[in-house]
This record gives C-alpha cells, structure tokens and sequence, in this order.
C-alpha cells in the first residue's frame, strides 16, 4: 500500500473574524519550519488584478452589489488568483495555503445572500474548475467572531455590517458543508487559544 501524498493546495473557510488568517498564517509557519516551500495567499486578492477587486467588493454600503454581480466579480478575481499566483506556484510543486476560496462564494453568495447555488456551481466548473486537497473549516459563536472582526477596524467590513443573523446563518452553512464534504474538510473550533487551535490544525495534517 503506497501513502497518499501530503496536501499541497490548503484552504481556510469560515465566517468573518473566526481565526482564518491567525491560522493560515501559524500553519505555514509550521510547515516551513518542517522544510516545505509554502506560499500563503488570500480571497479575494492574491493577485494585483484580484486585489483591486477586492477593495471593490470588500467597502461600500452592503447593499453596494447584489449577490448576482457579487458573484461574477469573485469569480473574476478568483480566476486572476488562480492564473497568475495558485497554478504556476502548485505546477513549481510548491505548497499552496488560501485563506478562503470557493467555498466562501458557496456560501456567501450561493446560499446566504441570494439562492444562486446552482450558478455558482455552474461558473466554478466554467472557470475555475480547481479545488482543495484540505480545507479547514473554522467553527465557532458567531457573535465573538463578529465582535473580533469588527475590532480589527479594517474599513473592509462590508460583509461584517450584514449583521449577525447574516453571520448565524453562514455558520450553519459552513458547518453543512463540512458535513457533505468529509473527504476534504476538517471542522476545527476556533473558540480555543490561538496555539490550542493551531496544534490541532497541524495534527490533521
Ligand atoms: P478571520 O481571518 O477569520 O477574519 P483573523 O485571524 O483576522 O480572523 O482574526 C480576527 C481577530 O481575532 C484578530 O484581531 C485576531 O488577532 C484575533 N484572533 C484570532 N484568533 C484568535 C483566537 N483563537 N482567540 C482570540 N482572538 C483571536
Ligand atoms: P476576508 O478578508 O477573509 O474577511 P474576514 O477576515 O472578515 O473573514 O474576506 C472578505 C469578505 O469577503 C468576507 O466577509 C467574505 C467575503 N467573500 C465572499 O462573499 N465571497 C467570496 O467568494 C470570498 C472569497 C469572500
């Protein structure tokens, strides 16, 4: 029996303030102090085009975009993100870390802001058409997220404004699809000490 090989495309998922960046940050830390070429990235951003993006989608009044024009301005950033930095960093067989990727459009736009899941499906299959070897998905009360995202001050906080409901709502997506994804997503608690919350991310790995 061969081993299978170690995940090289991670993503972090999970609603806003929840630890996401804090994680991906210690876990390629981690596996850089083990010797792996790794290469932290963001959604929306990680690239310039998708970075000017994301200052579209990320400030302005909530109701600044539907979900629908939501949706295809992720997505062009996603592609832009995939193109220029994810793809050429995998193809160099480096270790690729992502804090979110489709899945935050599975969730946000797909089924929380609008009922879009089936276009969102249909436009990742037409234009990205990648997905994670393992993804951890961050759990925990959405009201201590929400006070932890907005004391950050960001000025990215469009999403953030949607309120807590809003964020309720997202947890239990997310927390959903974990579930109908056991092959590659791992639900972590975030509501640990950011360490406590690290070492366990490293163990799945
Ligand atoms: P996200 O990327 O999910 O929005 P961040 O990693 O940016 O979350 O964390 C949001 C805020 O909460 C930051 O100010 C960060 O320092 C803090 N934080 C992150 N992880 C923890 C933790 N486990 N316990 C307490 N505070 C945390
Ligand atoms: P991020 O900066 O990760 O926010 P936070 O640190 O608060 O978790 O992401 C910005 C926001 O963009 C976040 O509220 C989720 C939203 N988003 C979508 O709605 N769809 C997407 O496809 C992505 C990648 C992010």
């Amino acid at each position: 029996m061969t081993a299978s090989p170690p995940p090289r495309f991670i993503t972090f998922e999970g609603i806003d303030g929840s630890g996401k960046s804090t994680q991906a940050r210690l876990l390629a830390a981690h596996l850089r102090g083990c010797g792996m070429d790794v290469i932290l990235t963001r959604e929306p951003g990680g690239s310039p085009g998708a970075e000017e993006i994301r200052s579209l989608v990320l400030t302005g009044d909530p109701d600044r975009w539907s979900a629908e024009t939501e949706l295809l301005l992720f997505t062009a950033a996603r592609r832009d993100h995939v193109e220029k930095t994810i793809r050429p960093a995998l193809d160099e067989g480096r270790c690729v870390i992502c804090d979110r990727f489709a899945d935050s459009t599975r969730l946000y736009q797909g089924a929380t802001r609008g009922d879009l899941a089936e276009t969102v499906d249909r436009l990742h299959d037409l234009m990205i058409g990648l997905e994670p070897d393992l993804t951890f998905v961050i759990d925990m009360d959405p009201a201590t997220a929400l006070d932890r995202g907005l004391a950050r001050k960001s000025g990215e906080d469009r999403f953030e404004d949607m309120g807590l409901a809003f964020q309720a709502t997202l947890r239990d997506g997310f927390r959903a699809l974990a579930a109908a994804h056991p092959d590659r997503c791992r639900l972590i608690d975030g509501d640990r000490p950011a360490a406590t919350v690290a070492a366990d991310v490293a163990s799945h790995l």
